[in-house]
């Protein structure tokens, strides 16, 4: 087996390598005069098992281009099997079709990847993980829950996990659960022209003296969090912790965090955060878990 590491890995795929103990090779690429991405697998894997780690964060067309230019290398350089590495799967949130018209966008993005050739997939924490049923091969999930549970564990004092949606609530009760905490979940809604969140309901929990945990999939524009922690405080919290498994912060996300009243942040490398005042927990031992 040989794990190649793509344009894009956070560190993944050397970490990977040292845990299973498997050789690296990284690709080589640049960007040509116009803007177009080159791409090559400097090794022989033929008849080989290849393990590939590209994540598909900002930006995401390019990583997502980069990761079909390599798997479809691998293929063609007689590779017996390919899985994808993919820690954060862009597209994902664009699932259905909201109005009529719309591309169901994570459709296509999984369709081209069985089309290049990859035979096994493994996303972490997918938006909704039925949405990788468009995928035909070999599926892998990984939660990395212990992991977070652990943090909210060792650096938040007197914690209460609070989902900020319905869509979120499971996580938040395993994590939950994990640490013998309470949870509960706030109910929301997007306008979908605005994007812009709304609380439909405020939950009827005192959260007087406790340390709020938000815990969501992906933290975006960050509307979704900035509610839920105003909510938070105005129902008596002491402090605020967000935590998202893809810590997206787009523009001015984290200031807006900041400011409704997020005292700390915590992501992983599924996504490259470059923030040194952001807790980054690295996922590459629960994905080496799930191989
Ligand atoms: C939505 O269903 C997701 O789970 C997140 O809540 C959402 O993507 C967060 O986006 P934003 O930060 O832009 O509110």
């Amino acid at each position: 087996m040989i794990i190649i590491g793509g344009t894009a890995t956070n560190g993944i795929d050397e970490s990977l390598s040292k845990i299973l103990s498997i050789p690296l090779v990284k690709v080589e690429s640049k960007i040509f005069p116009d803007g177009e991405s080159y791409i090559r697998v400097p090794s022989s894997i033929r008849n080989e098992e290849v393990l590939l780690v590209q994540t598909t964060d900002y930006p995401q067309d390019k990583h997502l281009i980069e990761l079909f230019l390599i798997a479809e290398t691998i293929r063609d350089l007689g590779a017996k099997k390919l899985t994808a590495v993919v820690p954060y799967l862009a597209y994902s949130r664009q699932d259905r079709r909201f109005k009529d018209g719309e591309a169901v966008s994570i459709k296509t993005i999984l369709h081209i990847l069985g089309e290049v050739g990859v035979n096994g997939l493994l996303v972490v924490e997918p938006h909704k993980p039925e949405e990788l049923s468009y995928f035909k091969g070999e599926l892998k999930i990984v939660h990395p829950y212990h992991q977070i549970s652990r943090k909210i564990k060792e650096i938040v004092e007197d914690p209460f996990i609070l989902a900020p949606d319905r869509g979120a609530l499971d996580r938040a009760r395993k994590i939950a659960e994990e640490i013998s905490v309470p949870y509960s979940y706030i109910e929301k809604e997007r306008d979908r022209t605005t994007g812009e969140v709304r609380i439909k309901e405020a939950p009827n929990i005192n959260l007087k003296g406790k340390d709020v945990v938000l815990i969501d999939d992906i933290i975006s524009t960050g509307g979704t969090i900035v509610q839920a922690t105003r909510l938070a405080y105005s129902l008596g919290a002491r402090s605020v912790t967000a935590v998202a498994v893809h810590l997206l912060l787009v523009g001015d996300a984290k200031e807006r965090l900041r400011e409704a009243g997020v005292k700390t942040l915590i992501g992983t490398n599924t996504i490259n955060i470059k923030d040194k005042d952001i807790i980054t927990i690295d996922v590459s031992q629960s994905i080496a878990l799930s191989l």
